[in-house]
Formats: C-alpha cells, sequence, structure tokens
C-alpha cells in the first residue's frame, strides 16, 4: 500500500534492549508516584517521587549496559511528570547506535496522557532520517493510541524547492495486529492533512476528484464524479461552484463495500469541500478571516481518508464518501444575496448570505443520501461556523444529533480516539429563525435573535436528512491548528479520521 510522502517507518519491536539498540533514541516513560507512607507524608520536604515505566528487564538491561541509574539522573531535571513533557541523557556504550535516552512523562497514564506522550516521541524524529524506539506505553490500546499520536507529531509538509524532509523510523513495542491498524489510521490522518495543507490553486474540485480516484484505484474501491451538466440536480453545489469558471464544482462518490457486504450497515458521510471560502459577495471581512479558508474542505479530506483506511481495518460496514467539493469565489457568475436555489430533491432555499455556503453544498449531499442511498447512518462532517469554535474553542468538535444513544456512543469513542466532540442541542424554538417568505427555508438565521451560528445551521442541515440516524459535526474549530504543538501541526489537523475509523470499526 503506497503511504502519503514521508510518511515514518513504523515497525513493531519487542519490549527488550536487543531490539531497541538499533535506534539512535529510546524513549522510556516515568510517572510521579504518591509518596504512600503516613510518616514520611507529615514531612512537608518530603521530595517528589518518580517511577519508570514498562518491563523491569528492559528497564534494568538498559542501566546496565550503558552504566546509567536512570531514577538519579531524572531527579536532576526536576520534572514535573507532566504528560509530554521529556528530557534528554546522552548515553553511549560499545557496539550501539543508541546515542540519546528521552525520559518522557506519562502523567496519569490514561490513554489521552499516552497520546501526548506520543506526540512528544513523534516530535523528535519529526522530518528527520532518524530512528526512536518506544516503550512508553504497556497496554495494546495505550499503544495504538500512543503510536498513532507519534506518527501524527512526526508530520511535516511543505512547498519548499530545497531538500525534501527526510523519513523517520520509529520502533513501537506493539502487537503487529495493532501497527497494522495503527498503520491504517496513521496514514489516513497524513493524507487527510496532506489534502488541508495544500493551497487552493493547487487544489481545485477537479484536483480533488483526481486525488479521489487514485485513492479509489489503489485501494480498489469505487467511484463515481459528477461534473459539469450532470450536476443540474444539485442546486446548492453548482450555485456556489460556478462562481469559480476556472474550478467548477464536483460531486464525488466513492464508496467501500467489498464482495458479500450487501446486508452490512451501511453508513453515508457527508464531507464539506469547500476549497477556498473568500464568502462570495458576502465577503469575508476583515481578509484576515480569508487566510485560513484553504482549510474549508477538511471535513471532505476527513472523509475520503476514513475510506481510504477502511480495506485494511476491514469493518463488516458498507461506508460511502460524499465529497461536496466548490470554491466559493466572487465573480460574474457568483451568486447574490437573495437568490433563490432548489437542493436535489426538491427543498428550495433563499440564499440571504453567500458566505454561509457550506450549508447549501452539504443539503444537497445529504439530500442524496437520504432519498437515494437509504443509509443506516448518515454523517456529516463541516468546517461550518465560526460559531462552533467561539462555544468550544479548538480541542472539542460541536456534534449535533437527535439519536442519543449514537451521540453518547461518538462522545465515548470521541474520548477514545482522540478527536473529541462535545453534543449541543438541537434547539426546536430556533427553527422559526430560518423561515423565509418566498422559498422553503433560508440560509442564515435572519429572524429572531437567537444568536447561535452552530446551531441554526444544524437546524438548516437538518431539514435535508429525512428521518435518517443523523450526526452533524462542526469541525470549524478543530480542522485546523493555529499552532504547531502537540499532535498537531499549525495548519490542518485530520480531525475526523481517527473517530469515525474507531466508530465504524465499531458497528
Ligand atoms: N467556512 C466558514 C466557517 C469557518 C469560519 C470555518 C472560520 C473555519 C474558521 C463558513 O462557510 C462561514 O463562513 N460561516 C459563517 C456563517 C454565517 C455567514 C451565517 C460564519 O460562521 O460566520
Ligand atoms: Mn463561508
Ligand atoms: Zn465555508
Amino acid at each position: 500500500m503506497s503511504q502519503p510522502a514521508h510518511f515514518p517507518e513504523l515497525k513493531a519491536i519487542p519490549a527488550e534492549l536487543k531490539s531497541a539498540l538499533s535506534s539512535e533514541i529510546i524513549a522510556l516513560g516515568f510517572v510521579v508516584v504518591e509518596n504512600s507512607d503516613p510518616l514520611e507524608k507529615s514531612d512537608a520536604k518530603t521530595e517528589k517521587e518518580f517511577k519508570l515505566v514498562g518491563s523491569t528487564l528492559l528497564l534494568k538491561s538498559i542501566a546496565e549496559t550503558f552504566g546509567i541509574d536512570l531514577l538519579d539522573e531524572l531527579k536532576f531535571f526536576t520534572p514535573t511528570g507532566k504528560a509530554g513533557e521529556s528530557f534528554e541523557l546522552p548515553i553511549s556504550a560499545p557496539d550501539t547506535k543508541t546515542e540519546r535516552l528521552m525520559l518522557v512523562g506519562l502523567g496519569d497514564q490514561s490513554i489521552a496522557a499516552l497520546r501526548a506522550a506520543g506526540a512528544t516521541v513523534g516530535r523528535k524524529v519529526k522530518g528527520k532520517a532518524q530512528s526512536i524506539s518506544t516503550f512508553c506505553a504497556t497496554s495494546d490500546a495505550n499503544a495504538t493510541a500512543h503510536a498513532i499520536s507519534a506518527t501524527m507529531g512526526a508530520y511535516i509538509w511543505n512547498l519548499k524547492s530545497g531538500p525534501k524532509p527526510l523519513k523517520p523510523t520509529i520502533y513501537l513495542s506493539i502487537s503487529t495486529l495493532a501497527l497494522k491498524r495503527t498503520l491504517a489510521i496513521a496514514a489516513a490522518v497524513w493524507r487527510a492533512r496532506d489534502l488541508v495543507h495544500t493551497p487552493a490553486n493547487i487544489k481545485t474540485p477537479a484536483w480533488m476528484a483526481a486525488n479521489a480516484k487514485t485513492v479509489a484505484k489503489e485501494r480498489n474501491i469505487s467511484i463515481k464524479v459528477i461534473a459539469g451538466k450532470e450536476l443540474a440536480p444539485f442546486g446548492g453545489l453548482v450555485a456556489v461552484g460556478n462562481s469559480s469558471r476556472k474550478s467548477p464544482p464536483r460531486f464525488i462518490e466513492i464508496t467501500y463495500a467489498p464482495k458479500g457486504s450487501s446486508n452490512w450497515p451501511h453508513v453515508v458521510l457527508v464531507g464539506k469541500g469547500i476549497t477556498f471560502d473568500t464568502g462570495g459577495y458576502s465577503m469575508k471581512r476583515p481578509y484576515d478571516m480569508m487566510m485560513a479558508m484553504k482549510t474549508d474542505m477538511a471535513g471532505a479530506a476527513a472523509v475520503l481518508s476514513v475510506v481510504s483506511a477502511l480495506p485494511e481495518l476491514a469493518p463488516r460496514v458498507r461506508v460511502t464518501a460524499l465529497l461536496m467539493c466548490a470554491e466559493n469565489a466572487v465573480s460574474g457568475t457568483a451568486q447574490r444575496p437573495s437568490d433563490v436555489i432548489t437542493h436535489f430533491g426538491g427543498t428550495t432555499t433563499e440564499v440571504l448570505n453567500t458566505d454561509a455556503e457550506g450549508r447549501l453544498v452539504l443539503a444537497d449531499g445529504l439530500a442524496y443520501a437520504n432519498l437515494k442511498l437509504k443509509p443506516d447512518y448518515l454523517i456529516d462532517v463541516a468546517t461550518l461556523t465560526g460559531s462552533a469554535t467561539l462555544g468550544l474553542g479548538r480541542q472539542y468538535a460541536a456534534m449535533y444529533s437527535r439519536d442519543d444513544k449514537l451521540a453518547a456512543k461518538l462522545h465515548e469513542l470521541g474520548n477514545e480516539s482522540g478527536d473529541r466532540v462535545w453534543r449541543m442541542p438541537l434547539i426546536n424554538d430556533y427553527i422559526d429563525s430560518l423561515e423565509s417568505d418566498i422559498a422553503d427555508i433560508n440560509n442564515t438565521a435572519d429572524k429572531g435573535d437567537y444568536n447561535a451560528g452552530s446551531v441554526t445551521a444544524a437546524l438548516f442541515l437538518e431539514k435535508f436528512v429525512g428521518d435518517r440516524k443523523w450526526v452533524h459535526f462542526d469541525i470549524a474549530g478543530t480542522g485546523r491548528s493555529e499552532v504547531d504543538a502537540g499532535e498537531n501541526p499549525k495548519g490542518g489537523t485530520g480531525f475526523g479520521v481517527r473517530l469515525l475509523t474507531t466508530w465504524i470499526s465499531s458497528l
């Protein structure tokens, strides 16, 4: 299987010294231990105590081989024990390649802490031809999360003309099955990030379609792309996308349905694929707001990447991804505020604000899924509203659903996978804010003064989902990171890939 460019080499190794000595860096985890002796506790000056995590045999042989008292050395750094903090020791011994030991804080050793530690490990070798062995995680579930985060931390992307970034090697103390899962999911996160980072002059809707075709061919999954006159039934996609003559819209349908899958549950994922969002005539102001808008297709990138991972993960679930790709430009063919458009299935929308374009393209995708594909689950992923970021910041995506059980499950898997989501309410009282005098619905909340942009956007989408089990993820905050830190680079995060692959595998 082909990996994105510069994707690290990942290898499974046993937790023993022999296998670690072929790497330049060895990462070991440590934790702060509470002093449980009541007599010592009464002493105000009790020092913090630390404990190294992992196989006693491995720890012992490292100490012996390199003639080093790890705990003593660690104390010298006055660590806090916080997950992801790290300290380095130069070490050497005859006939070994290893030259550094990295001691990594594991916090409370929760899965979230193991992810933070993983990001630190990956960042250490990012863009370098170096190798690191990590022994931070002890259970297989933790090891998978740790390994995926390590691979995420090593992410690098640029279009510089100089030498290309180098490929690191990450040795993981993990089962071969867990390694396979890690490879599939981490490569999918990289793929999504690559798509998000690509600038809009390259990443036209046609380019997105070509990319999806490559994925489909590689993975032996089926694909259908609709362009030009045949797009007519998709009124929202056409109205938004015809604003750009140079980069006209594409509807992309990619389906994972192996032989014998006809009676498996069917999931349809709809992704917002706005390759650049100027706002159209309702232009984004201040213009700084426009700078990040090449990332407005992060939903489409996520759902495509999820499907790309399925042949390896092999869930007994049929999955169709619909990528609603269009550029929202300003031109003589752009839509006007006050236009009325007809979506797939016939619902009409009065376009009050051309910057609320994501919901227009999603409406066609959701209606197509509901009416034509009749899925058991209908999920959309979209960088839909600035309000979602105002409400929840950049660590949690906003989740909307009428289905309590499904929402609870996705919330739980969000914490487990690292793509955290918070359920928001579909407030019926706000539905009337979308009433239009001349069409079935307005594309923005014009009436009432509810100030709940992410909620009213979700209520707009709900009009197109029929009676399906539907979930909407507003990833405007989580799809892009403003800082290069932890698991995320500055730019596209690949949010949604871990959550959706984990959820689909659980069905
Ligand atoms: N793509 C934007 C939402 C967005 C904003 C994503 C900032 C990421 C960062 C979306 O198309 C948009 O413009 N939404 C408007 C809706 C409004 C006009 C009702 C918004 O949130 O301001
Ligand atoms: Mn917009
Ligand atoms: Zn947008």
